[in-house]
């Protein structure tokens, strides 16, 4: 009797346990994202949306349709992109010593990016906008952290000589050298060669994967770097390189491989 009564309740106790799995099993299924991957907005902090493969061009068809673009449509850029564009530039590529998607000398980084979002700029996920402002990218945690709340694009455009595009593109990356950083180890040499070209590899990244995302982007190197500091209310140490806007290209890029080969036929001919 006592050993029946002891099964009825070990059985009982094993179809509890079999329910409860099957229910957390449905309810993850259901739930796809992992709790990392969700937007989470806290305080003036955005944790982003982790870096996946999200586009299927090719990277010699990024190059090829690539085209310094100065005009965009009023659409914003998705936050699952930027995420995207922010981590091919200066992401962690490298998890055991957090080695970047852009080269640098030494792997002393000295490069930080900044990301000017307009009004409507950033949409998340189709459910709204982030808020207008300046902020930071923070390349460990994969995260933007409010610097300076407010639409600050026309006040950019004009520290960049009026460069209309800096104006109207829903959002710009500001990407500022740290030079000690890289000076302290290999002196002038750093600061005349190797910053600039980091800032260049990472421009180039960010070219490429604004291309494959659909999106359109410049390099812009003309403007007063204490004014552009000023601006995005960067550190004293932190000089501005690059601003780089990225919007939906207002025209669509028409060019084909076989448009180059034509090229190289009739060059060849000549
Ligand atoms: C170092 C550098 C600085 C640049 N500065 C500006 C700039 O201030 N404003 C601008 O509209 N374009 C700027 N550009 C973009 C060039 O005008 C553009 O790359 C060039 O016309 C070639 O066109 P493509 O990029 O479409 O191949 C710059 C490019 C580089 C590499």
């Amino acid at each position: 009797m006592r050993l029946a009564s002891h099964i009825g309740l070990l059985a009982s106790l094993v179809i509890t346990l079999l329910l409860v799995s099957y229910i957390a099993w449905i309810v993850y299924k259901t739930d796809t994202t992992l709790p990392l991957e969700r937007v989470v907005v806290r305080d003036s902090i955005i944790f982003l949306p982790l870096p996946r493969k999200l586009t299927n061009m090719s990277v010699e068809e990024a190059i090829l349709y690539r085209r310094s673009i100065r005009e965009y449509t009023s659409d914003p850029v998705e936050l699952e992109h930027l995420a995207l564009i922010l981590w091919s530039a200066y992401g962690v590529t490298d998890p055991i010593w957090g080695l970047r998607a852009s080269p640098s000398a030494g792997a002393t980084y000295p490069l930080e990016v900044y990301v000017v979002i307009g009004e409507g700029g950033v949409m998340i996920r189709g459910e709204g906008y982030m808020a207008p402002g300046v902020y930071k990218y923070d390349v460990h945690k994969h995260l933007l952290l409010l610097v300076k709340p407010g639409d600050v694009r026309s006040e950019l455009a004009e520290a960049a000589l009026g460069q209309k595009w800096v104006r109207d593109a829903p959002i710009s990356l500001v990407v500022c050298a740290v030079f000690e950083r890289t000076t302290q180890r290999y002196g002038e040499r750093g600061r005349v060669r190797y910053v600039p070209m980091e800032a260049g590899h990472l421009g180039q990244n960010v070219y490429l994967m604004s291309t494959a995302l659909g999106y359109g982007t410049v390099v812009i190197g003309a403007f007063f770097d204490d004014r552009v500091q000023s601006v995005i209310g960067a550190r004293l140490d932190e000089i501005p390189l690059y601003i780089i806007p990225i919007g939906v290209p207002r025209e669509p890029r028409r060019i084909d491989f076989t448009d180059i080969w034509s090229y190289i036929e009739v060059k060849r001919s000549g």
